[in-house]
């Protein structure tokens, strides 16, 4: 079989440590960096984060793309993506864990009220508060795909009263599953805690709006891990003071790394991570990929190819 060319490029860089992973798993693959690309018809494939515009379609035998994320929103920014090249997500079992392992770890911070015991041990308040049981608590997960599925499942485990929300039907145990516009009403207003896993698309982007937080009960919380262009930014901060909002967590931005003089940094009711949620990891992931290019190399499909028209 003809030797793979896989070219990479991510502002991230950790270069070192795919090549390392795949000199393992693929000893025949040639591996190269995008600034050591000397032949771009020689490239059948490419794994990227943010690539610039244009960056894809100068390499014209090109096959696949592979995108160095869960998301693709990153990848379909470029106005000039070639159309005819599948482009795959990063689907990997542990970045699933790692995800719910967050999310989980936020959902239970807002549940027994973490936020308002370190705000008052600031001013030496002492003032308990009486605690809700986690089957009182309604969490609602928007998108219910690889990710949101497996932290819907996780927080049934724990005991939360758990909702998501999709564009197509859905049917997960001990799940209260809405979807599409209709759906959209009634999953807000039960949602004490809103956990945003969608992907950013031209339907989903700025759906974190002042419009969704009316829907939803006075106080409630939101953790952002989907992207930073579902929310809008003024109508979160208008949200928390009204008192509409009580809490957000943020791990992902409409520009990253976050402004340095941006309000999020300093607000007391919004925690700021820097999107951590699930990060993609060469030691797991490079399994997940290699797999991919075997199916590029045997002609296979992937189950994780992006339908380029939904975005996503
Ligand atoms: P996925 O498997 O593609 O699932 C997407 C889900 O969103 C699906 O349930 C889909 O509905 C739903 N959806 C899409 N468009 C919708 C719409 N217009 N209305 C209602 N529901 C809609 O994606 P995933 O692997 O779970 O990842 C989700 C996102 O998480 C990624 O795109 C990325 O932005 C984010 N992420 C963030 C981090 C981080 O570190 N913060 C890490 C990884 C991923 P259907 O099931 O009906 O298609
Ligand atoms: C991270 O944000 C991802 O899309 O994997």
């Amino acid at each position: 079989m003809a030797r793979l060319t896989l070219a990479f490029r991510s502002p991230g860089e950790n270069f070192d440590k795919w090549q390392a992973a795949f000199a393992a798993l693929m000893p025949d693959l040639s591996f190269v960096h995008w600034r050591d690309v000397s032949d771009p018809g020689a490239v059948d494939a490419v794994m990227c984060w943010l690539p610039p515009e244009g960056w894809l379609a100068s390499f014209p035998k090109l096959r696949l793309v592979q995108s160095l994320g869960a998301g693709v929103d990153h990848v379909l920014k470029d106005g000039r993506y070639p159309a005819h090249v599948p482009l795959v997500r990063l689907v990997d079992p542990a970045m699933t864990r790692a995800m719910t392992d967050f999310v989980t770890f936020q959902v239970m911070r807002l549940h027994l009220g973490e936020p308002t015991y370190r705000r008052q041990q600031q001013v030496g308040l002492w003032e308990p508060h009486v605690p809700l049981r986690t089957v009182d608590r309604r969490v609602g997960i928007l998108g219910l795909g690889e990710l949101g599925t497996a932290t819907a499942a996780a927080l049934v485990r724990i005991g939360f009263d758990v909702a998501g929300w999709s564009r197509t039907p859905k049917d997960l145990p001990q799940v209260t599953c809405f979807s599409g516009e209709a759906g959209f009403a009634p999953f807000l207003a039960r949602s004490d805690i809103l956990v945003c896993l969608l992907p950013l698309t031209s339907a989903t982007e700025g759906i974190l709006s002042a419009a969704t937080f009316a829907q939803m009960p006075q106080g409630a919380g939101l953790i952002n891990v989907g992207r930073g262009g579902h929310l809008v930014e003024a109508d979160l901060l208008a949200a928390l003071d009204s008192g509409q909002l009580s809490e957000a967590v943020l791990d992902v931005f409409q520009t990253e790394p976050l402004p340095e003089a941006h309000p999020f940094w300093t607000h007391s009711r919004i925690v700021v991570t820097p999107h951590v949620a699930a990060v993609t990891n060469p030691a797991t992931a490079s399994l997940v990929v290699a797999d991919n290019l075997r199916r590029l190399q045997a002609g296979e499909g992937w189950p994780d190819r992006v339908d380029l028209a939904s975005g996503y």
